[in-house]
């Protein structure tokens, strides 16, 4: 099955390698020290940075689960590793240490190395530890509520798809928390994003509209749902989008849904020439105890200020910043950006106007993370939260589609967005009425 949009990514990776680095020597093996073996040595790198994405059913072009898969891309597998284009993360090291960072350090880096340049012996399987074991078809342990949009949603082979909504009732009779969850497409080269939207009973967010069919916003019946559908204070279950990793939040600490709530499936399909269904999954395992903080998705959006991102600029700013307006701790980030988006920072900004960088994230678009702190920091009620956009509208970028038109805010990718989500945790019994933020500046 063809992966068109991460093969590009390949593409440009190769491209971009500096020639010193392809003729840079590779470390000898040291006299004596034997060559690392495929069972002593690089399947456990494999199993904890690697198979994730490598596996059947997964992102990865080819699985790398046994010696036999393997052993054919050793070289490329050391090429990867050694310009640290795999495992895939774009966080800028100087800031901010992260918990789900996949990054090989200089010593599996090294193995690989010296495993491909000893033509990747296998070793001995009965020495090798005991195999990682992982649950078929989710990345998170077997989910234990599966929700599943109930209609397929055609994709066309072409054009722009409008985002798709889908109203899916959860049918849960009791108030749940959320441990972890994990969004699955069926169709996974159309989509570019999917928003899961929590609608407990009594919101009124989309009332009027369909449950269990896809809608497009212009099919709904009047300009004020319509209006409605971009925007929701309701609480997300998740984001997700390629390359993204489930969520699954620190122990104590959990997503909330009310009883009778309904997930809302907001889809943005992309087209590549082959027609597909789509048919979205969310798995959910829940906590096993009540958790004592709930966590909520807040975001720092900028729509509107300042446009059009000329043409042929390389590195166009765009900021917008909120003031917190309660105690929480800041758990992780997830930049949402378009075909232009060139680098994105989160910051503090202290009392006397200094800045402390949190995240920069040099923009890939075809892969959109979480970063996830490695310790949450807590934010004090009146923390100045900014979120800051590169945006890249020039030739230089590989990804743009027309570095002489003007950029608007939109939903298509070759309009831009700017979107900093963040998870925070607050005490369980806060909802997020009393919370809300979402501040844009005016
Ligand atoms: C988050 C998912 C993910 C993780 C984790 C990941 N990969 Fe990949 N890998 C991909 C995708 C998608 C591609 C195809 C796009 C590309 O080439 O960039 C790829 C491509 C590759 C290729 C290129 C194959 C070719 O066609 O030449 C190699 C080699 C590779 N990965 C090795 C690794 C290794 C080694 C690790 C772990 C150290 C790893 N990957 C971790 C998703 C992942």
């Amino acid at each position: 099955m063809p992966f068109s949009l991460p093969l590009k990514v390949a593409a440009l990776a190769v491209i971009m390698i500096p020639a010193s680095l392809l003729l840079s020597h590779t470390p000898a093996t040291p006299a004596g020290k034997a060559s690392p073996t495929f069972y002593g040595d690089v399947l456990p790198i494999l199993e904890q940075h690697c198979q994730v994405c490598h596996r059947a059913g997964e992102i990865g072009p080819m699985p790398f689960m046994t010696y036999q898969e393997t052993k054919p891309w050793a070289n490329s597998i050391w090429q990867r590793a050694r310009c640290r284009n795999m495992p895939p993360w774009f966080a800028d090291p100087r800031f901010g240490r992260f918990a789900n960072d996949p990054s090989l350090n200089g010593n599996e880096i090294d193995t690989l190395a010296r495993w491909a340049q000893a033509h990747a012996p296998a070793g001995d399987p009965n020495k090798a530890a005991p195999r990682r074991h992982w649950t078929g078809g989710w990345n998170i342990s077997m989910p234990q509520a599966i929700v599943t949009m109930p209609q397929a949603v055609p994709i066309p082979l072409a054009g722009d798809v409008e985002y798709t909504y889908e109203i899916v009732p959860t049918g849960f009779r009791e108030d749940k928390w959320v441990q972890m969850a994990e969004v699955r497409p069926t169709s996974r080269d159309h989509v570019h994003h999917a928003v899961i939207y929590i609608r407990p009973p009594d919101s009124n967010w989309l009332r009027p509209a369909p449950v269990n069919v896809p809608f497009t916003v212009s099919q709904l019946a009047d300009d004020k749902l319509r209006e409605q559908a971009h925007a929701t204070d309701n609480d997300m279950l998740l984001v997700y989008a390629p390359g993204s990793s489930p969520d699954h939040w620190p122990e104590g600490m959990a997503k909330f849904i009310p009883a009778y709530s309904d997930l809302v499936f907001q889809m943005h399909y992309t087209t590549n020439q082959r027609a597909a269904r789509d048919q979205t999954s969310v798995g959910m395992v829940f906590a096993n105890t009540p958790p004592s903080e709930r966590i909520f998705t807040l975001q720092l959006a900028n729509d509107h200020d300042p446009i059009p991102i000329p043409p042929n600029t390389d590195n166009y700013r765009v900021e917008v910043h909120g003031i917190l307006p309660n105690d929480a701790k800041l758990l992780s980030f997830f930049p949402h950006m378009h075909l232009r988006g060139k680098r994105f920072e989160y910051n503090i900004v202290h009392d006397d106007g200094s800045l402390e960088t949190l995240l920069r994230v040099n923009y890939d678009f075809y892969w959109q993370l979480t970063y996830r702190l490695a310790e949450p920091r807590l934010l004090k009620a009146g923390t100045k939260l900014q979120a800051v956009a590169w945006y890249d509208n020039s030739r230089r970028n590989p990804h743009n589609p027309n570095a002489d038109s003007p950029v608007y805010w939109g939903d298509q990718t070759y309009n831009e967005m700017m979107v900093g989500f963040f998870d925070v945790a607050v005490p369980a019994g806060i909802d997020k009425w009393h919370f809300f933020i979402r501040h844009h500046q005016h």
